[in-house]
């Protein structure tokens, strides 16, 4: 679906990301790595909303190395960033109601799926987003995602400051968009132990280079931990 080829990506003088290369299929496609390891530089970069320094992006054939961030949404790829996902002043609903201008499918239809894997959501359509707990929060900002109706969502730890118990509910409302919609998903995230039990590759980033391009199940926790610098 999305190919990745020899992709360098930073910040004005500083280049962060190296030669970094893999491709995402009809899967959860895991990116692993410390903090600063180049997870959020990476997801940014494929949502185009950091422009390639170097290499190229092709999606479903096109290359899209040039394309803009909105052409991409349109052509289904959805970005939930890490931090300020959702829009704090307006009600869960009004922030459902946005993802939703993306898409063809009636409107109500997709609420309607939204709430019923977040029947928390549903609880708490008429509160403003500001006003909900940083679980309920990312579980708003996944909900807008899935109400693009994406074939590819790129989301960024979503698991940051949240407890266990949210965070394992999250991790299988992410199982379940992957089983039942089949959407395929780029998760970013610190945390691996989650995500190895839901992700079937991962890539794992150490100082912005490619450190690991594995199956799951066959990760080497060793070279894991090294990435870490633990
Ligand atoms: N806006 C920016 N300007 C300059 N440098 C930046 C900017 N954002 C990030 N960086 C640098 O890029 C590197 C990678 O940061 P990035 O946010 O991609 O890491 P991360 O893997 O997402 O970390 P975390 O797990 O803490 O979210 C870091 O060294 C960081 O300081
Ligand atoms: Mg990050």
């Amino acid at each position: 679906m999305l190919d990745v080829t020899n992709l360098s990506s930073g910040y004005g003088d500083v280049e962060v990301l190296h030669d970094i290369n893999f491709s995402v299929e009809s899967e959860i496609f895991a990116v692993l790595g410390a903090n600063g390891a180049g997870k959020s530089t990476l997801l940014m970069t494929l949502a185009k909303l950091l422009p390639l320094r170097g290499g190229s992006l092709t999606w479903q054939g096109t290359d899209v190395t040039q394309t803009r961030a909105y052409d991409l949404t349109a052509a289904g790829i959805a970005y939930v960033p890490q931090e300020h996902n959702v829009f704090p002043d307006l009600s869960v609903a009004e922030n459902l109601s946005l993802g939703g201008l993306v898409g063809t499918r009636p409107k109500d239809e997709r609420l309607a799926e939204v709430y019923d894997l977040f029947p928390r959501l549903a609880d708490r359509k008429n509160q403003f987003a500001g006003s909900l707990s940083g679980g309920e929060g990312q579980m708003l900002a996944v909900g807008r995602a899935l109400m693009q109706d994406p074939k590819l969502i790129l989301l960024d730890e979503p698991s940051a400051g949240l407890s266990p118990k949210f965070v394992d509910i999250l991790f299988e409302k992410i199982a379940d968009a992957r089983a039942n919609r089949g959407v395929s998903i780029v998760l970013a995230e610190q945390n691996a132990v989650k995500t190895l039990e839901v992700a079937d590759r991962v890539l794992v980033l150490s100082l912005g280079q490619q450190h690991l391009l594995e199956d799951a199940k066959a990760l080497d926790r060793k070279q894991l931990m090294e990435a870490y610098h633990i």
